[in-house]
Parts: structure tokens; C-alpha cells; sequence
């Protein structure tokens, strides 16, 4: 029997997008917010570079459209960009106001602005190279004192509740499915909880754990695209995987970022040689868009054999090198290098998922009762190549909407007639999961396949390879998941796995190269076909898990 809870409003992530909004929309209901291990285990608490906005007279809107227009690559929504870049500075503030200490100048008024690859002015708010973490320790503090939000660790979500899987079946309108919340395996107790709530927001971030090497912490499994898919939610645009060109290339610390802004700051990338390279793949050089330096950095390692290239800022001053990234200073002088003396060994690995579960201009999925913010989401902001430090802007804006929605949205919902019980989780004969070599090996079996076929460069023959491989494992997860009781891991597995799938079907189908997306077999764009979104929804695919 599973123990029923009900609150207004659920939040599963507790990254900005979802502690924002938390924050916001506990003004109007009741807010109970799940975080799958620890709140402060997010992909924004690694957060280095910052957040871009128009904050300074040198810069316009107009400016910050074109540049993120630019990046998308043909594909973003300009409506999108413009609601999200104007908004913008004025979250920034807000931010300001709730406790984050961005840098300032030395006059105390003027943002100290960083620069990033594909801006065309300095217009990244930063605390030196902390930002995410200063904004994840000001809106925890902020969630943590209200009345209103109750946040709960180590709570995963399975899978969405749906109307039309309760007993009174469809409710609504004619053909319209609704979302009531959803089972949430407490990982303390081992129980399935059916957490139920009018409004449920999807803030889990994205999918770098997809692959073998990412910049992104161990929770980012795609949790919140993988249930929204499930449930019948449409999705978008997921071929478009961001590769961040600069990880520290050592065998001691994974994930650890080398910020853009280093960057922006002057650094220039060198090969095997100690050349730099990158003018000879793209004019704009060291700071082109991320796709351009990405696969640079990849066709230079696949040229000269090695296996890594190298990040220099050695020819800045060393106290403004080690005051303008402390961070990154200390972590690579623990490990071995100086980065005020010598170059940096990187790599590009996965950072940031563009697409996601489809939202209108407030974050509404296309299931009713679903909003979707963050990483988690495809607005149509990013096109097909998500703009340096976009995403967190990004989520304060889109948070600070959902939210504004959430009173008419309940009152809405509120209206519509109940569904009736909802079913306990069904645990069947399932046996417990002593063999985690049954997960372990799946997981990584996905993570290494897909960053050796449906990595930086891909083509049409390692995309099928890829969807062999993975129609096998699906069924073989699908066959665990109901033969034994539930892990996290499971969970987590089953979620990677769906994930690497809708990876692989948006790539397969987009048979152009566009932004993040390139293939061999496609080198060039098509506008006459492909200028347009990648939309993925259950019900046209009624085979797959
Ligand atoms: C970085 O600091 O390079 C990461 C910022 C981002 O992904 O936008």
C-alpha cells in the first residue's frame, strides 16, 4: 500500500529553475519540493561562468537577441529570445536583492561583466567563477524560511501520475490526459509514495550522465524527459547535445570545469605542439560558439592522436588570474597544475541538453497539470546551440512566469472533477536487486556507446549501430524494472536509457548538420527540410517503452 500525500504544487529538482520558482509560487499555494539526494546536489551549484544580461549602457537587447539567434542557428524562437533577454536583467536584480553578491567595480554600481564565446559584448554577471553556487546558497536559504515550501531530500520520482490511469479514467476535456502528481521512491524507507498535486513541475536538469564524459553531476540522468515521455508529453529537440569544449583533462577529478569565461578573459587553446588552432576551424577563433570550438578541439585530438588539447591563460597577470578564478586556480593546483605558470590539460565533454520536454511562454507542458523550467525544458530559447551562460537566465525568467501563471492555472484545475484513487505502485512478486553488476554494466555499457557513436561527430551508420544496441538493452531494463523491487539505480538506469534512445531517434531523423548536431553523412544545412523543431511525443511511437 503506498502512502498518499497531497500538496498544490510539486517541484522534483532543486536547482534554480525549481527553488525559484518555489519561492514565487509559494506566494500563492502550497509548495512540497523533492530533491532525489541531497538540495544541494544540482548541476547550478557547478555553475562557474555566470549569468548574461543586458546590464551595462555599452550593450542593448537588440544585441543579446542577435547573438543568441546566432547561436541557435536558425532554429530558436525569436519571440522566446526576446521575452527572455528583456526580462532578463531585471531577474538579474531580483537575484541581487534575495542576498547574491555579484562582482561589482570598483564604484560599487557598474556589474564587473565577463565575456563568453559567441557574445558580442561583456554582459556575463558572475561571482568570480561561483556563481551557480552563490545563487544556490541564497535561494535555499530563501525556500528553507518559508512557511509555505516543504523541500524533501532523497526523494525520486518514478513516473507521473495520469488521469487516465485512475479509476475514473479521462478527465477534462474530450481526449485530454491531465498529470496528478507522481510515485516518489523515498530512498531512506524504500517506499513508493503517490505524491498527488494540481500542479507538478519538472526541474530535474538534463542528461550528461548519457554519456562517458560530462560536466555534470552524478543526478543529471535525464529524469524529468524520460517521465514527461512517458506520460505522453510532447518533447523536443534532443539531438541538440551540448558539448562544453574545456574540462580538465585528469584521471583524479571528473567533471570538473575549465569556465568559458577563462576564456573570454584572453586564454587561448593550444595543441599537442603548443600551436593555437582554433582560427584555422572557425574565424571567430578561441571565442566562437561552443559547437564550432567543440569540434575544433575534436577534429585537432583526432588529427594528432592525443588525448587532450590545452587551455593557456599563463600570459595574464597571476594575481588577476587567481582572483578572477579562484576556483579553478585552487582545483587545478591541487591536481598538479599552475594554472598562473603552465597551460591546462582539457576536453570537451557533455554539458548542457538544448532540448527538452516542449513549454509554452510560461512553462506549460503539452500535458495538462505539467510545467517543465531549467535544463529540463525546450522553451525555444537555445535553437539548436544553447548561447554561453543563456541557461540560468533562462530559468530565473522562466521560473519567474511559471509562476505568475500558477494562480490561474489552479484555479483551473481546481475546478475539473476528481479522478478517483490513484493505484499503489505495484511491486508484484518483484524480487530485491542483489546484483548491481545488473545495473553497473547497463549504465555504463549506454555511457561509453553513446559518446563513441552519438557523441561531437555523427554519422548515419554509428546512429543505427547505436539503436541496436540500444533496443536490446531497453528490453532488457524494461525486463528488471518489473522483475525487481526499485532502486534509485534502476531508476536512474531505466531514465539514462530512455533518454540515450530519444537521443538517438531526434538524430537519426534530422539528416542535415545544424548547431550542435553535425554528421559526415549530412555535412551541410537543409532549411528547405529541417528548419524546424524535432518533436517527439509517445503516441506516434507506440512500440517504445
Ligand atoms: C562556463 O562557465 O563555461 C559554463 C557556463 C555555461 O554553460 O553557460
Amino acid at each position: 500500500m503506498s502512502t498518499e500525500h497531497y500538496s498544490d504544487i510539486l517541484v522534483i529538482g532543486s536547482g534554480v529553475s525549481g527553488l525559484s520558482f518555489a519561492l514565487k509560487a509559494a506566494q500563492h499555494a502550497k509548495v512540497t519540493l523533492i530533491t532525489k539526494k541531497n538540495k544541494a546536489d544540482t548541476a547550478t551549484n557547478l555553475a562557474q561562468g555566470g549569468i548574461a544580461a543586458v546590464l551595462s549602457v555599452e550593450d542593448s537587447i537588440d544585441d543579446h537577441v542577435q547573438d543568441t539567434l546566432i547561436s541557435g542557428d536558425g532554429l530558436c524562437n525569436e519571440e522566446v529570445v526576446r521575452i527572455v533577454t528583456s526580462e532578463g536583467p531585471d531577474r538579474v536584480r531580483e537575484l541581487m536583492e534575495f542576498g547574491v553578491r555579484f562582482q561589482m567595480q570598483k564604484n560599487g554600481r557598474d556589474f564587473d561583466l565577463g565575456m563568453e564565446g559567441g557574445h558580442s559584448a561583456r554582459r556575463v554577471a558572475h561571482v568570480s567563477d561561483l556563481t551557480g553556487k552563490e545563487i544556490e546558497r541564497v535561494l535555499l536559504e530563501q525556500t528553507a524560511a518559508h512557511p509555505n515550501i516543504e523541500i524533501l531530500e532523497n526523494h525520486l520520482a518514478v513516473d507521473l501520475l495520469i488521469a487516465s490511469k485512475t479509476t475514473a479514467g479521462r478527465t477534462g476535456r474530450a481526449g485530454e490526459d491531465r498529470c496528478l502528481g507522481a510515485y516518489v521512491l523515498d530512498r531512506t524507507s524504500g517506499a513508493v509514495e503517490i505524491r498527488r498535486a494540481h500542479i507538478t513541475v519538472l526541474c530535474t536538469g538534463g542528461c550528461g550522465k548519457v554519456y562517458l564524459y560530462t560536466t555534470n553531476p552524478d543526478i543529471a540522468t535525464g529524469d524529468g524527459v524520460a517521465i514527461a515521455y512517458r506520460a505522453g508529453a510532447q518533447l523536443a529537440n534532443l539531438e541538440f547535445i551540448q558539448f562544453h569544449p574545456t574540462c580538465f583533462f585528469n584521471p583524479h577529478i571528473k567533471n570538473f570545469l575549465i569556465s568559458e569565461a577563462v576564456r573570454g578573459e584572453g586564454a587561448t587553446l593550444l595543441n599537442q605542439e603548443g600551436k593555437p588552432f582554433m582560427q584555422q576551424y572557425d574565424p571567430r577563433g578561441d571565442l566562437a560558439t561552443r559547437d564550432a570550438v567543440a569540434r575544433g578541439i575534436d577534429a585537432e585530438m583526432k588529427k594528432s592522436g592525443s588525448d587532450c588539447v590545452y587551455l593557456d591563460i599563463s600570459h595574464k597577470p597571476t594575481e588577476f588570474v587567481k582572483k578572477r578564478f579562484p576556483n579553478i586556480y585552487e582545483t587545478c593546483k591541487h591536481y598538479g597544475v599552475d594554472i598562473t605558470v603552465e597551460p591546462i590539460p582539457v576536453v570537451p565533454a557533455a554539458h548542457y541538453m538544448c532540448g527538452g520536454v516542449l513549454v509554452n511562454h510560461w512553462g506549460q507542458s503539452s500535458l495538462t497539470g505539467l510545467m517543465a523550467l531549467g535544463e529540463t525544458s525546450c522553451t525555444g530559447l537555445h535553437g539548436a546551440n544553447r548561447l554561453a551562460s543563456n541557461s540560468l537566465l533562462e530559468a530565473v525568467v522562466y521560473a519567474h512566469r511559471a509562476a505568475q501563471r500558477v494562480p490561474k492555472i489552479l484555479a483551473k484545475l481546481r475546478n475539473l472533477p476528481d479522478c478517483g484513487p490513484i493505484q499503489a505502485w505495484k511491486t508484484g512478486g518483484a524480487a530485491i536487486l542483489e546484483e548491481g553488476i545488473l545495473v553497473n554494466h547497463n549504465w555504463d555499457g549506454i555511457r561509453r556507446l553513446m559518446w563513441d557513436y552519438v557523441g561531437i561527430v555523427r554519422g548515419t551508420k554509428r546512429l543505427q549501430l547505436m539503436r541496436e544496441r540500444l533496443d536490446w538493452l531497453l528490453k532488457e531494463i524494461k525486463a528488471h524494472f518489473y522483475d525487481y523491487l526499485l532502486t534509485p539505480d534502476l531508476v536512474e538506469l531505466r531514465n539514462l536509457a530512455v533518454v540515450a534512445e530519444l537521443i538517438v531517434h531526434s538524430a537519426s531523423w534530422r539528416k542535415e548538420s545544424r548547431g550542435l548536431h553535425y554528421t559526415l553523412d549530412y555535412p551541410h544545412k537543409d532549411d528547405i527540410h529541417y528548419l524546424k523543431d524535432t518533436i517527439l511525443h509517445k503516441a506516434e511511437r507506440p512500440t517504445f517503452m
